[in-house]
């Protein structure tokens, strides 16, 4: 199964205009082409000054229209047909001048026409020089191009191509495509559920400076939260201490310690649909945290360790659990064995287990070889294969499940 299955398919609308940052547009359709979208890369006349409708067609696969196109021979219906199949329109960069357009419905070239005639949802990321940012007309255009349902992002502040500092520059385009899978998804198969999943590693302090940490990168977690994003559920992403970028359209919640990933698991649970429980929680912290640095010359400590609450428990236990429960098994050995007794004792719904030995599967690697067990007893061994499938394999089972429900 593709690894983003609701976004392989779907077409996006890429309109280029005249900025500097027209170099990073072609990054937002590479990695958009990437993820199986489908994109219509349009430019304006003054974007062809920067960057030519070939270098989009070499990372796109696809036709890249320029104006002369609109008079080609498709003649007056080539907009129409452009904005008809979108499911989503990106403008990015976009300037001054066709954020006027926009916000207007000046319809005077390939791009604004299709704009015009589009029904999807609107991405714009604004790029332009501070002042002309500030410009109340620029300011007037977004505030009117955002209530007629616009979803703005950017622009950021740093340096400009004038040469000044301030805000003017095109958000990243990691973030536009984040924001561009966001609306892609909407509408997908769990579209209405609300999904809390947990990532990473918990952190138990020691002292100030000291922790007892263990080896999780997040990076299975972070996968089921944005492929859940992808298929159009609203996630809540409760994380321990990593170096991931949040998935974009998640609700995060940074905690450090299991206590407070209890805390913040149990109150995202109330209401949720399903929990998954990706998180590696740590099952002992030191009974009493130093309040001050532990000094060497006082010679090695002993550090007695209590038990941690187990939040999976806790949220089975809870009055209106969520409906769907997912556990994590990484074992070291006896996995089948091992895993199935936490199924059952943990009151879950399905169990993933994965077996740590390996050297492609688990911690920190990009890979997972796993085994989906379920509660009636069936057991699904998945081939190795990237995180972002194994979390599509999940998600489609716990679809099922809450379809069933
Ligand atoms: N888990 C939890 N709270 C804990 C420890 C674990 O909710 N205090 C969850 C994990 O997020 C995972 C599942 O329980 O989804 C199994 O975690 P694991 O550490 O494998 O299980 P333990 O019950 O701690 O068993 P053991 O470490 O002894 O194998």
């Amino acid at each position: 199964m593709p690894t983003t299955s609701n976004l392989v398919g779907k077409r996006a609308v890429l309109g280029v205009t005249g900025s500097i940052a027209c170099y990073k547009a072609v990054d937002i359709a590479s990695k958009l082409t990437q993820l199986g979208v489908e994109v219509d890369v349009i430019l304006t006349r003054a974007a062809t000054q920067f960057v030519t409708p070939l270098t989009f067609q070499s990372v796109t696969g696809r036709r890249a229209y320029r104006d002369e196109d609109l008079w080609g021979d498709e003649g007056h219906v080539l907009h129409i047909g452009i904005a008809k199949a979108a499911n989503l329109l990106i403008v990015a960069p976009a300037t001054a001048n066709t954020l006027a357009k926009l916000a207007n419905g000046i319809a005077d070239n390939l791009l604004s026409l299709t704009a015009v005639a589009n029904t999807a949802p609107l991405l714009v990321a604004p790029a332009m020089d501070g002042g002309m940012y500030e410009h109340p007309a620029t300011q007037d255009n977004l505030a009117k191009l955002e209530a007629q349902g616009a979803h703005i992002v950017g622009p950021a502040s740093g340096h400009l191509a004038s040469g000044l500092k301030g805000v003017g520059r095109m958000e990243e385009p990691a973030l536009l495509v984040g924001w561009a899978r966001y609306w892609l998804g909407r509408g997908g198969p769990l579209q209405g559920r609300r999904l809390v999943v947990s990532a990473g590693g918990t952190q138990e302090a020691i002292d100030p400076v000291r922790v007892i940490a263990n080896r999780s990168s997040g990076k299975q977690g972070y996968a089921i939260a944005q492929t859940a994003l992808d298929l159009g559920a609203d996630v809540t992403l409760v994380s321990g201490p990593t170096a991931l970028a949040a998935p974009v359209g998640a609700e995060v919640v940074q905690v450090t310690s299991a206590d407070e990933m209890l805390a913040a698991v149990l109150a995202a649970a109330k209401g949720a649909d399903a929990l998954i429980m990706a998180a590696a929680v740590a099952d002992f912290k030191p009974a009493q945290a130093s309040g001050q640095k532990i000094k060497r010359a006082k010679g090695a400590p002993t550090i007695e360790l209590s038990a941690n609450p187990d939040i999976l428990q806790a949220v089975a236990a809870m009055k209106g659990r969520p409906a769907v429960l997912v556990g994590f098994a990484a074992e070291s050995q006896d996995l089948l064995a091992n895993a199935a007794k936490k199924l059952k004792d943990k009151d879950l719904d399905l169990l993933v287990a994965n077996d740590i030995s390996a050297k492609d599967a688990g911690f920190e690697v990009d890979t997972n070889r796993v085994v989906i067990l379920a509660r009636d007893g069936s057991q699904a061994e998945l081939p190795l294969m990237s995180k972002a499938e194994v979390a599509a394999a999940l998600l489609e089972r716990v679809d099922k499940l809450l379809e069933s429900k």
